[in-house]
């Protein structure tokens, strides 16, 4: 098996998960390392506070050109990583494994952060949330846009104010690997979590409009919602745009906040005149990297025994909504699939 040997330290760790002091580092190992994990694996070989152990990917060549890179050890099963004893794992393999995967983990007292979505249904996030409850372990979900800088400075500068609508879009061109899912499930899951996140109130109404332009799968969406706050929100994603572009627009009664996810750019107006005249500020954004910030709150929540930053409640609740949009849209749907009734007689 790949990395057999390379892989010394820990055998006799198994079982200790959740019973480290704060001054020992925290044993982390990334399973799946395609795009995101390979990230995960860079950024966690660097994070104070841990022990990168290695990574799990049944791709022996990605796996093992990850760990040559950073200098860690690397098995083609994800399992062969847990027996050398971890506190935690990050788990960034297909969606459709999430639940195998984390239940396995959790099985075994370690705690987990699952990439978004949860799982490929709420019912399979329900059961990992399920599970990490009774064993106790910290289950957090990998909503990175959460810790985009620019995504921060908009909720500070929405603390205290009285939203009354969101607009966000989240566009670009056809992604190069196609994945088998569109674009509600890969794009919008992210800003259902914003919008949640922002209006801290649950969606209750949905009214997606869903086109497959060139994928199998929807590759436009424009998704309007309600909170039960009373916000209402909209999202415009797609894979037809040529290049990528990421804005967030909310309006309050008092401000209008406008943020550039990608330049992270964020800038409020307000002080509205009745002769039309406001003035506008650009707010101070971070310059850290999202996923080094989550990363690093995955940590923190894992030694502090506090909530995570992003719940596997909150991570089965956006999924359930982009689960919704896409019913809803193929109830929608259902009559011109079928065709125009015909009329007899
Ligand atoms: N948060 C984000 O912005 C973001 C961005 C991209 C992907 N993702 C999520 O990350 C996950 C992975 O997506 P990706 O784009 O990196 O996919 P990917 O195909 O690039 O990588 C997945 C990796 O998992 C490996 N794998 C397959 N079966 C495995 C198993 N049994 N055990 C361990 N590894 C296994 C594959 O060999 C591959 O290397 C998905 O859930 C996706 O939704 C999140």
């Amino acid at each position: 098996m790949l990395g057999e040997g390379i892989l010394e330290r820990g055998l006799g760790d198994m079982g200790q998960a959740g019973k480290r002091s704060t001054e020992q580092p925290l044993r982390l190992g990334v399973i799946g390392v395609g795009v995101m994990g390979s990230n995960h694996a860079r950024v966690l070989a660097e994070l104070p506070g841990v022990e990168f152990v290695g990574v799990a990917d049944p791709d022996r060549r990605q796996a093992s050109f990850v760990a040559q890179a950073l200098g860690c050890s690397a098995v083609d099963d994800f399992s062969t990583l847990l027996d050398r004893g971890l506190d935690a794992v990050t788990i960034a393999a297909p969606t459709h494994l999430h639940r195998e995967i984390a239940l396995a983990c959790i099985a075994r007292a370690i705690h987990v952060l699952v990439e978004k979505p949860i799982a490929s249904s709420a019912d399979e996030g329900r059961d990992i949330v399920g599970a990490a409850r009774r064993a106790g372990v910290t289950l957090m979900v990998g909503h990175v846009e959460r810790f985009n800088p620019a995504v921060a400075a908009i909720k500070d500068a929405l603390r205290g104010e009285d939203i009354l609508s969101i607009a966000i879009t989240r566009v670009g061109p056809f992604p190069p690997r196609m994945s088998n899912v569109g674009v509600v499930i890969d794009l919008a899951v992210h800003d259902i979590d914003l919008i949640r996140w922002f209006t801290d109130s649950e969606i209750i109404e949905v009214q997606p409009q869903l086109s497959s332009a060139i994928a199998e799968r929807e590759d436009i969406a424009l998704l309007q919602f309600r909170t039960a706050s009373g916000v209402l929100a909209h999202i415009n994603t797609n894979w037809i745009t040529p290049f990528k572009a990421r804005t967030v627009h909310v309006a309050t009664r008092k401000k209008y906040v406008l943020g550039d996810l990608l330049t992270r750019q964020v800038t409020e107006c307000f002080g509205f005149q009745p002769d039309g005249s406001y003035s506008m500020r650009h707010l101070s954004v971070g310059h850290g990297e999202p996923l080094r910030a989550e990363l690093a709150a995955f940590v923190a929540a894992i030694r502090s025994g506090s909530s995570p930053a992003v719940t596997g409640e909150e991570g089965v609740a956006s999924l359930e909504i982009a689960m919704r949009c896409l019913r809803r849209a193929e109830i929608e749907a259902l009559p011109q699939r079928i065709g125009p009734r015909r009329v007899v007689g």
